[in-house]
């Protein structure tokens, strides 16, 4: 009989592009797709660590899944991803009616995990970081979800321990894919009619495979004909390096968008979170990259609440956002991890104090999103469409270079080209054209 599984994906995206590996490895093996989870036989939750309520939010729709199994003994409710790298033991407790548990570097031996379930091993659990998680295969293996646009793994882990996060613990050290592999890969994407790529890496910018390094690598993917676009997250700012700069300028096909986390505008708490580099670094940074990359735009994610955060750190905060004045921001709450250094430390700012300065960094950014949208106006962009609008079901929406979601009328069949379009009116988080002809 044949099986269908389902995949649900929680986390970043890295871990959405680890589900295309999923979901290649069991397509290629026999298994079938379905996006209705109430007629898989295998229903795989792919994870993410990296804050307290993103782990409860996976074991709360675990539960309810609970039922399912009771009533139908042989399904597979599988859990992969980063909670199973943190705590596997947890999860056998919180959600015993789990019976497959692996981890990243295991997606390729899903289908003998799948065997010994059928089997009769009432339970599968395979974490760790087996021959380094080396995911040297990504190309084989891999069921995109989008046609035009593709995700490419350039390296995987992390050796930064900045001292509040998890993903060193869960993804293990830092390993970048060899430069001849990815390029394979490009080549091969752009030839299946890829025109976007976006670059992952939990620290982009450190990539190296002997002296080559990121920039090397960006020229070098530049050159591929029938490439449009060029995208890349993330950049740790302590690497982020003039060279990087220099070639993103010179590079016509990599996009005028960088998210540049900072996590803090206080130089204390940032010694605190193990970040090596200072509010003036990285606004030194900053300038360079505005003065050699004009209309570029500027994301950045920021934590508040971080242990021992006064008034004055906030305030810290609020100032580098006023420096920098950011295309948007993706600001979170302080979530103490198991294991980590900062865990620690006391985390003693008060939740309510937490949310009202979560709130008010928002609300600052709230004008700076809108002026710099309002610049926007009357100017043509060039839109890679993607979708039909989550606003209106009449308008289709994509993606300017700046990584900015426009909404306009038109056919979904123009999904997955580019056309020009004409900015008449904006929000803080999108804007609104007409097409041009
Ligand atoms: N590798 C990326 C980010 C990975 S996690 C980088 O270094 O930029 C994504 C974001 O989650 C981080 O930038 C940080 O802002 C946030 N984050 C990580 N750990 C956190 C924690 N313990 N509590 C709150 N936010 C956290
Ligand atoms: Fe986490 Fe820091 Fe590594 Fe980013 S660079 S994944 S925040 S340890
Ligand atoms: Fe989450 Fe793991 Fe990504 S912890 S942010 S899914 S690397």
């Amino acid at each position: 009989m044949e099986s269908k599984y389902f995949i649900r994906t929680f986390g970043c995206q890295m871990n959405k592009h680890d589900s295309e590996l999923i979901s290649g490895t069991l397509s290629s093996n026999g298994f079938f797709e379905t996006n209705k989870i109430e007629d898989a036989d295998i229903i795989i939750f792919n994870t993410c660590s990296v804050r307290e309520k993103a782990e409860d939010r996976v074991f709360k729709q675990l539960d309810i899944l609970k039922k399912m199994k009771k009533n139908n003994p042989e399904k597979i409710i599988g859990i992969s991803g980063c909670i199973p790298q943190r705590c596997p033991e947890d999860i056998m407790m919180r959600a015993p009616h789990v019976n497959l548990i692996f981890g990243p570097g295991y997606i390729y031996e899903l289908p003998y995990m799948i065997k010994e379930l059928k089997n009769g091993e009432p339970i599968v659990v395979k974490v760790g970081f087996k021959g380094g998680q080396k995911l040297e295969t990504d190309i084989e293996n891999r069921k995109r979800v989008r046609e035009f646009s593709a995700w490419i793994a350039i390296m995987r882990g992390c050796d930064n321990y900045c001292s509040y996060c998890i993903v060193p613990y869960v993804r293990g050290r830092e390993w970048s894919r060899s430069a001849k592999d990815i390029l394979k890969e490009a080549r091969k994407l752009v030839d299946e009619g890829v025109i976007e790529f976006t670059l992952l890496g939990q620290n982009v910018n450190s990539y190296r495979d002997g002296d080559f390094d990121f920039p090397e690598l960006l020229r070098n993917v530049n050159n591929i004909p029938g490439l449009e676009r060029i995208r890349f997250v993330t950049s740790h700012p302590k690497d982020f390096s003039e060279k990087l700069v220099d070639v993103i300028a010179d590079c016509e096909k990599v996009c005028e968008h960088i998210n540049l986390p900072v996590q803090s505008g206080s130089d204390r708490i940032l010694k605190m979170m193990n970040r090596k580099y200072s509010t003036g670094d990285y606004l030194s940074k900053v300038e360079y990259l505005k003065k050699k990359v004009p209309d570029v735009s500027i994301t950045t994610d920021m934590i508040v609440g971080f242990p021992g955060e006064e008034e004055k750190d906030f305030n810290g905060t609020l100032d580098l956002i006023r420096k920098v004045e950011y295309d948007g921001i993706f600001g979170f709450v302080y979530s103490p991890r198991p294991g980590t250094k900062a865990e620690e430390l006391n985390d003693d700012v008060p939740h309510e104090i937490k949310i009202e300065r979560l709130q008010k960094l928002i609300q600052l950014q709230r004008t700076y999103s809108l002026r710099n949208n309002e610049k926007m106006l009357g100017r043509s962009v060039e839109v890679l469409i993607e979708k039909r609008s989550k606003k209106d079901p009449k308008m289709i929406c994509g993606r300017t270079r700046t990584n900015k979601v426009v909404n306009f009328k038109g056919d979904l069949s123009l999904r997955g080209k580019l056309l020009n379009v004409k900015i008449t009116d904006f929000g803080p988080n999108s804007l609104i054209g007409v097409l041009e002809d």
